[in-house]
């Protein structure tokens, strides 16, 4: 896999739960030239920290990565313990999936001192990219303020303005950590928003992902693999996950958002009850009553993506990694 970002290169961190689907957006990332990766930070949610740490460290194995500084953060969320979904991910976080041990090592500062030092270091302003409980990206606003200065903006996989899957209304990042992503949607930084809405559709179709498997690539038999278990996972209740690109498609929406539908609506975080974890979305086009009736309290606005042109992200992500040639198959 050739990784070079191109001059004008986005400069990204990534902060991740590795996870099949962040094992693709990382190799996405990696190999796209409008995204320049600048550094990882961990957390826990798809798997334990620790298993995180290692997945994203074998994982720049794979994409042959130069040095990139990978840290751990937050082992659990702000208020409650950790629950991990090894139900979707397996134990290890990457399903059937097995990588060679690696001889990178994860940064001895944690990632939110990482994630403070390479933005306040980078000439241009840095995107933050979200795909994991946004426990970290809380933390690092909380404890440094200071950053939002030199923030671009923070492009987030979570929520939904329809279905849930962690409970019937809420996705399993947000409701892993409601309390942090309540703090980010409320940092004043620009949010942009790629959740259930769009991830559930972008799928490559099971031949391809056998296909890539075939091939002798290492990169290639690793994204067919990864899809591979989002495809085993394809029956039943689970049909939704068929072959989903998953996170990937938040990168996606980085260098092509001209593929999605997204509208710029107020956003925020149901903290209490059965919705706990659940992205409330006002889609109106009519003030209600309670906005008439001067009952209503300031919602924060946040971009969400709302539709996406699947064929065009298919082609996008396996184009980037070299891999187009399997949608011939
Ligand atoms: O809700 C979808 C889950 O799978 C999230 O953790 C997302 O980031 C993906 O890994
Ligand atoms: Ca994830």
């Amino acid at each position: 896999m050739t990784i070079s970002a191109a001059p004008e290169a986005i400069p990204v961190i990534l902060d991740v739960d590795t996870g099949v689907d962040d094992a693709l957006a990382i190799l996405f990332a990696l190999a796209h030239p409008g995204i320049n990766v600048i550094g990882i930070s961990c957390v826990a949610g798809n798997a334990s920290l620790e298993r995180v740490v290692e997945n994203t460290l074998r994982i720049l194995d794979v994409a042959d990565a130069p040095y990139i500084p990978v840290a751990a953060g937050a082992r659990r969320p702000l208020l409650e313990p950790a629950r991990s979904a090894a139900h979707v991910h397996g134990e290890s976080g990457l399903g059937t999936l097995r990588l060679p041990p690696t001889d990178r090592q994860a940064e001895t500062i944690s990632s939110i001192e990482l994630m403070h030092k390479l933005i306040l270091a980078s000439p241009h302003p840095v995107t933050l990219v979200g795909l994991a409980p946004q426990t970290n990206l809380a933390l690092l606003l909380r404890q440094y303020p200071d950053v939002v200065n030199n923030i671009e903006r923070i492009v987030f996989m979570g929520g939904s303005t329809t279905v849930g899957n962690a409970t019937a209304v809420a996705e399993f990042n947000v409701w892993h950590d409601p309390e942090a992503a309540a703090i980010v949607l409320d940092s004043g930084v620009p949010t942009f928003m790629y959740g259930l809405d769009v991830f559930n559709q972008v799928s490559i179709p099971e031949r391809v992902a056998a296909a890539l498997v075939q091939s002798d690539s290492n990169v290639s038999q690793v994204v067919g693999r990864l899809l591979g278990n989002r495809i085993a996972l394809g029956s039943g209740r689970n049909a939704e996950y068929m072959g989903l690109i998953g996170d990937a498609g938040a990168l996606c929406a980085l260098v092509d958002p001209g593929a999605l539908t997204i509208e710029m609506l107020p956003l925020r975080v149901q903290l209490a009850g059965y919705g706990r974890g659940q992205t409330l979305v006002d889609k109106r086009i009519h003030p209600g009553e309670d906005i008439v009736h001067g009952l209503a309290t300031e919602w924060e606005a946040a971009e969400v993506a709302l539709d996406v042109d699947v064929d065009r992200y298919v082609r996008l992500f396996l184009n980037t990694l070299g891999l187009g040639s399997a949608l011939q198959q």
